[in-house]
Order: structure tokens, then C-alpha cells, then sequence
């Protein structure tokens, strides 16, 4: 982290007034303010659903505020669409790629402002100056590569570089580390120092508040679209701002009840699949089991396979009793296990549907059979989560595309919830959760646990999975390397037996 710009009376490179911006039933932002100075990392932070989304996409001229000003460099501007917002060189990093995944990496650094030589495209500069972006991040991908090729992490890396090479003076970022593996997230903290030292301003929006600590100079705090606090990060602790995120005080982030251990509900063994090799797994009633692995170590082929929703090739899964067919998620359902997956977007939500039907789906589809469920019974059980998981939404009926994020996430969650099911298998449930939700969610895994389920959590977050988890399987590539029970657990003991070869390493 540079020092912070101590000098506030430049120009500002961006600032909002009173900006003001409403959907049918929901008030997004709420005469908010902000203002973005040259050279600094200015942190956004507030709960999922306060308007961080909804405040960028105004800056990258996608939305229209209804009301209030904007201004670059001290010049008001009214942008009719992102071009008008590319063209005063902002450049913004969404959560969702816009690359094109049929294009080379070095075509979509350039997209749009190829480097050209006697009017002919130069493909020598092109590649050459790519690939110097992409050193320069450490990336050590041939920038030939088709974009679609690359994993999400590598594509949003790319992304970055893009930014960089189009000269931006305001870059902005929702939510990037949320793909990223730790040494990843190192380097592209590497890079906005650096974009920080030539004098850009950049916006950073997460809900990681360690990062926070790491990388940014101020701090601006948004709840139910107002602005709160505007503050130097050094002024701060993380405790005043979830305090300022949430309007409360927090109390425990990790509830956790000692729960008695009942019978076994569910027995993998010798699970192999894409990867996996000699899976075993055993779950009792009343447990929290995590598992615990660096991105790529298999964590989240385990959740699929074990559902049925990846190919199982061997091994043997048997919960409460009776055998799982591989390969028929509809059969993991019906005897008793659910899986929310770490991809939302992909696996379950059905983004035109309404938050009722979304959350009711699994339930009515699978299970007819359970009629009891009436309608009014459902929608009572909804409104239950909703207020629970507090789910910001204006109504039941509104469709889930047009929820935040995070809030999106949580109807899944309420998916299974509702369910009821013997077995629950989480993979990463609280990526993009604010904190206070976040608290909630295990709150509500703690209370699962106490009616007898068992859980199985997938969590790349350490302090999570220690908190919450009775007992800790660790995997790297495609096997279990160790087990930690609750008590001996630790930060230490985890990311070794996650990262060091055993075959190579003295100490194990
Ligand atoms: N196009 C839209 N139509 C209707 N409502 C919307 C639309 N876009 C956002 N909203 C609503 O505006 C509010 C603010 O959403 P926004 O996406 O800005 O939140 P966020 O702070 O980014 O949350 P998260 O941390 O979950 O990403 C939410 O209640 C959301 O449901
Ligand atoms: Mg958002």
C-alpha cells in the first residue's frame, strides 16, 4: 500500500452527488456520494443488496441515474452508455467476463484498438506488448491462446491486463478475487500498485475485508443505498466497519454448538471420477464435516460426484442406508441429499423466475409426492427464509435476476434449506455474502446440525472452515492428504497438508 493522497484538494478523477437511483419496489441508491481522488485504492464495501452493483454500473454508463450529479475530472457528465464512459478512460472489471471467448488473449487485450502498421493490423506489436503485459502479471499464458481456453481466474487476469494496456485512469472492480487462487490474488494486488503509482484511481468493491487491510487507502461504506462513512483505512478496525455495514453491532461470527454425534449417514468410499482418486468419506448425523482444499485440488468435483452430477467411475456411496445409483442427481434427491454447487449461475438458479419458484423448485419438481406442501404452506415457508436470510428482495414474486449477487446465493441456499434433506453438501455458500449474512448462514448450518443432519462444507476460507467444521478433510490434487479433528485444527496445518508434496517434503 502507497500513502494514501494527502492532498484533497486536487481535482477529483470521479465523484457522485446525491445520487439517486430506483427499480419497481426497490430504492438502489439513495442520494449517494463518492468521491474517487488520483492515486488511491478506495475500498466500496456493504451488504449484499446495499447498491454497490447498481453505483458501478452508473460509472460504466449501463445504468442512468434518476437523479443527482456525476463528474470526471471535475466536468459534469451525463454518459448515454458505456462507450461515453470508455471514452473519459474508465475501464471497469465485472464479476461477469465480457471477453470473447473466441478471440486470442492478445486480440482481447487490444479488442477494439488493434496496434496497426501501414494500415494492416501488427501482430508482431500486438503479441510482443501482450505478452509484456502478461509478464509483467506473471502470467505465464502463450498470448495466442484462445480466450475461452483459459480457466476464470486466468481470464480474469486478462481482463486486468486489458485494462492496463487501454490507459485507463479509473479502473473499477466488483468483487475480482472471488475466482482467484491466493497467489493470483497476490499478483493482481501487485499490479493496482502499480496502477496506483501512475496516478489511476481505483474502485474495489468486495466483501473481503482482509483485502481491504491489504490494499486500500479509504474506505467508503454503503447501507440500503446511502452513504455512511468515508474514512482512511488506518483509521479504522474491521470490527467498526462491519458495524458501519451492517447498522448493529456483530456479535459471534461462528456459532458453533457441540452436538452429539449420531449414526452414520453417509459412506463414500473409493470414490474415483474426474481426478478423484480413492475418496473416502464418512459423515455422522449432527456433523460438520469440511473439506478443505486450494482451488484445483479437487474440492468441488468431490461435491458434484458425490451428488451424481459428475461422472463416478468407482467406489461406493451409501446414505442412511441405502446404495446412491451414480450418476442420477434425481436419485441423490430423492434419498435425501442436497448440493448447492460453488457455480450459482450455472447449476439451479433459473434466473427468470420468481424468488418463491426458485426456492420452491427442487421441492415441487422432485417431489410431488410431498403435496403436503401446499401453496400457501410454501410461500409461508419462503417469506420464513427470506426474513431469515434476509434476502433482499421487494416481493417473493420478483424475478431472481434481478436480485443482487449475494442475495441470489441465498435463495439457493433457502433451496435446500427448505428441503429438508439428510445430507447437505455446501460448496462455498457464502461466496459473496456480506458478513452479517454470512453469520447467519452458519448459524443456521449449526442449527441443521443439532436437528441431525450432516454437512458436508466446501469452503476455500480458512477461518470459516475452522470455525464451523467438526472435523476437516484436506485435498490436494484429487486426494485427501490429511484429517484434523475440530481441537487440533489449525491455519498452519491446514495449508501445508493442502500445498506440500508428500513425496517430496521432509517434514511429512
Ligand atoms: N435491474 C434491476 N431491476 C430491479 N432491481 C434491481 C436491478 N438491479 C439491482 N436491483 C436491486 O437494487 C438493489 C441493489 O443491488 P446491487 O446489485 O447494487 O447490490 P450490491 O451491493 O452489488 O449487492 P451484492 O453484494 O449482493 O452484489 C438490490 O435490492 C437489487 O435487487
Ligand atoms: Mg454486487
Amino acid at each position: 500500500m502507497s500513502a494514501p493522497p494527502t492532498d484533497t484538494n486536487q481535482t477529483p478523477l470521479l465523484e457522485m452527488r446525491a445520487i439517486s437511483k430506483t427499480f419497481p419496489g426497490v430504492v438502489a441508491l439513495d442520494s449517494m456520494d463518492f468521491v474517487l481522488l488520483p492515486g488511491e485504492v478506495h475500498a466500496l464495501i456493504g451488504e449484499n443488496g446495499a447498491g454497490k452493483s447498481t453505483m458501478i454500473k452508473i460509472i460504466s454508463g449501463l445504468y442512468q441515474p434518476d437523479s443527482g450529479e456525476m463528474l470526471i475530472d471535475g466536468d459534469p457528465v451525463s454518459f448515454r452508455g458505456p462507450a461515453d464512459s470508455i471514452a473519459r478512460r474508465i475501464k471497469v472489471v465485472y464479476q461477469e467476463l465480457d471477453l470473447v471467448p473466441g478471440l486470442s488473449v492478445g486480440e482481447n487485450v487490444y479488442l477494439g484498438a488493434y496496434p496497426k502498421k501501414g494500415g494492416r493490423v501488427d501482430w508482431e506489436t500486438l503479441y510482443g506488448n501482450t505478452r509484456e503485459l502478461l509478464d509483467g502479471l506473471g502470467l505465464s499464458i502463450d498470448p495466442r491462446t484462445p480466450v475461452g481456453e483459459l480457466r476464470v481466474a486466468e481470464q480474469q487476469l486478462v481482463e486486468i491486463a486489458r485494462a492496463l494496456s487501454q490507459d485507463a485512469r479509473i479502473v473499477v472492480m466488483d468483487e475480482p478475487t472471488s475466482a482467484l487462487s491466493t497467489e493470483e490474488v497476490d499478483r493482481l494486488f501487485r499490479l493496482i500498485e502499480r496502477l496506483q503509482e501512475r496516478g489511476v484511481g481505483v474502485l474495489y468493491v468486495t466483501h473481503k475485508l482482509d483485502e481491504i487491510y491489504r490494499i486500500a487507502d479509504r474506505v467508503t461504506v454503503v447501507r440500503d443505498g446511502k452513504h455512511v462513512v468515508t474514512t482512511e483505512i488506518s483509521k479504522t478496525r474491521p470490527h467498526d466497519l462491519v458495524t458501519w455495514m451492517v447498522g448493529r453491532e456483530l456479535t459471534a461470527l461462528f456459532p458453533k454448538s457441540t452436538v452429539e454425534r449420531g449414526p452414520v449417514l453417509l459412506q463414500a468410499t473409493d470414490v474415483s471420477g474426474e481426478g478423484i482418486e480413492h475418496f473416502d468419506l464418512t459423515v455422522h448425523s449432527g456433523e460438520i464435516v469440511g473439506l478443505f482444499g486450494l482451488l484445483g485440488a479437487g474440492i468441488n468435483t468431490v461435491a458434484r460426484i458425490l451428488f451424481g452430477a459428475s461422472e463416478r467411475t468407482g467406489g461406493a456411496i451409501v446414505l442412511d442406508g441405502s446404495t446412491i445409483k451414480p450418476n442420477s442427481p434425481a436419485d441423490a434427491m430423492e434419498k435425501g441429499m442436497g448440493l448447492l454447487t460453488e457455480n450459482r449461475k450455472d447449476d439451479g438458479l433459473v434466473l427468470p423466475m420468481s424468488v418463491r419458484d426458485n426456492m420452491t423448485l427442487a421441492s415441487l419438481r422432485q417431489f410431488a409426492r410431498l403435496s403436503w406442501l401446499d401453496s400457501r404452506n410454501e410461500s409461508e415457508a419462503a417469506t420464513g427464509f427470506v426474513e431469515r436470510l434476509s434476502i433482499r428482495t421487494p416481493s417473493l414474486r420478483q424475478r431472481v435476476q434481478f436480485l443482487s449477487g449475494g442475495n441470489q446465493q441465498k435463495v439457493l441456499m433457502a433451496r435446500w434449506l427448505m428441503r429438508d434433506p439428510k445430507i447437505l453438501i455446501l460448496a462455498e455458500p457464502t461466496r459473496g455474502i456480506d458478513v452479517g449474512s454470512k453469520a447467519e448462514i452458519y448459524r443456521l448450518m449449526d442449527e441443521m446440525a443439532q436437528r441431525g443432519l450432516g454437512i458436508v462444507f466446501m469452503s476455500t476460507e480458512i477461518p470459516e472452515i475452522l470455525g464451523i467444521a467438526d472435523r476437516i478433510l484436506v485435498m490436494r490434487e484429487g486426494r485427501v492428504t490429511a484429517e484434523f479433528d475440530r481441537s487440533e485444527a489449525t491455519q498452519e496445518k491446514l495449508v501445508q497438508a493442502a500445498a506440500v508434496d508428500p513425496e517430496t517434503s521432509e517434514a511429512a
